[in-house]
């Protein structure tokens, strides 16, 4: 299949790009490098050695997203495109949703404008909100989001059901990702945050080659088996393998559905950044810090519907996760732009 990503060369569409095309599949990237660069499509061109149609515009503007639809036939899109940070989201909420909303509603004007109806969306976790019980399983209605980033995917998510109720040939696949994390094995792309890490795992790797003297680890007295958080890391090469399939998926039938992209377990703080001082061989000094507002205690996935209607289920550990970030953090010390 021929498939736009958009937010291409991010953090999970470039491991996404890789896995299409060992699948088989022609991606094509629009990204208007707001938090990524061209330097990590020439990563992943080296990883599966040819080109990958590449387009430099941002997804809001009508006018170019359409002349990309009439270059290209496109069998879906995987609209990856987005701002993520939730702390910048609480602060500049006019741009999180402008951005998060206007690129989705002009992108799902132009698949309609050109006959395509095949869409999966990077949604999260954050859409169900505080639940009292885990596994968040995808029957589980939404309890609200805490900042205007969940919001657009809240949002977002109500969009493109709604399209599918209007039209019912459009195929929807809503993925709900835990923590992706890791890099991929070759150490050539990876995630590559500018200024101070917002997340653990960017801020451990950090940690670990020094660039910062130690990670804060936001409350020890929460309700878990150490008081830290605990959350469902997932490494990026098998969310990106979720979504070659869930391509597939969509190609085989129409509708909307929600679908968790997790492993089904939880990790917590102190046994992650344990986890990465044993297989990489380095400390990470820790202080311990007051509780991080809006942080919740415990989440996790119930990743049997991804296992059920997709075939999918994650294969790498947290071991593999810690040492795939710590390969890509020491061969990038200063990431793309290195
Ligand atoms: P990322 O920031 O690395 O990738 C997003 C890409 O979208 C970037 O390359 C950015 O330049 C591009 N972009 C943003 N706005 C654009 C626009 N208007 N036009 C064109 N390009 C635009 O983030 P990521 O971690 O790869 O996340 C991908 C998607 O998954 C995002 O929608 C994110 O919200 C969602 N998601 C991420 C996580 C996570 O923890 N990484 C968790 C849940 C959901
Ligand atoms: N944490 C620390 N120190 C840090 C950073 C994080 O102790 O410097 C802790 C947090 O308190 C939490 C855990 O590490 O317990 C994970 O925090 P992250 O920021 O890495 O991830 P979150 O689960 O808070 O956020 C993620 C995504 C968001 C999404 C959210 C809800 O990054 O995009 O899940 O699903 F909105």
């Amino acid at each position: 299949m021929k498939i736009l990503l958009t937010g291409g060369a991010g953090f999970i569409g470039s491991h996404t790009c890789v896995e299409l095309c060992q699948a088989g599949h022609e991606p094509v990237i629009v990204d208007n490098y707001v938090n990524s660069c061209s330097e990590a499509v020439r990563r992943v061109e080296r990883i599966v050695g040819h080109a990958i149609p590449c387009y430099e515009a941002d997804v809001r503007n009508k006018e170019a997203l359409s002349r990309i639809f009439d270059e290209n036939a496109f069998d879906a899109v995987i609209h990856f495109a987005g701002l993520k940070a939730v702390g910048e989201s609480v602060a500049q909420p006019l741009r999180y949703y402008r951005n998060n909303l206007d690129s989705t509603l002009t992108l799902m004007e132009v698949m309609q404008e050109h006959g395509v109806r095949r869409i999966v969306f990077s949604s999260s976790a954050t859409v169900y909100g505080n639940q009292p019980v885990v596994p968040y399983r995808e029957d589980m209605p939404s309890l609200g989001c805490t900042n205007p980033y969940g919001w657009t995917k809240f949002m977002i998510e109500k969009i493109l059901e709604g399209q599918v109720n209007a039209d019912p040939s459009w195929s929807v696949v809503l993925l709900r990702y835990f923590n992706p994390i890791g890099a991929h094995e070759s150490g050539l792309i990876g995630e590559d945050p500018s200024g101070l890490p917002n997340n653990l795992m960017p801020y451990i790797a950090k940690v670990a080659v020094g660039e910062l003297d130690h990670l804060n680890v936001f409350g020890n007295d929460y309700p878990t088996k150490d008081g830290t958080g605990v959350r469902d890391y997932i490494h990026v090469v098998d969310l990106a393998k979720g979504h070659v399939l869930a391509c597939g998926y969509a190609a085989g039938r129409t509708g909307c559905e929600i679908i968790n992209l997790g492993t089904g377990s939880g990790c917590s703080v102190l046994e992650l950044v344990h986890t990465f001082e044993r297989v990489n061989g380095v400390r990470i000094p820790c202080v311990i810090a007051p509780r991080r507002p809006g942080d919740i205690a415990v989440n996790y996935a119930d990743p049997t519907r991804a296992r059920e209607l997709l075939g999918w289920t994650a294969e790498k550990t947290i071991e593999d996760m810690c040492r795939d970030t710590y390969r890509f953090q020491t061969r990038n010390p200063k990431g793309y732009r290195g």
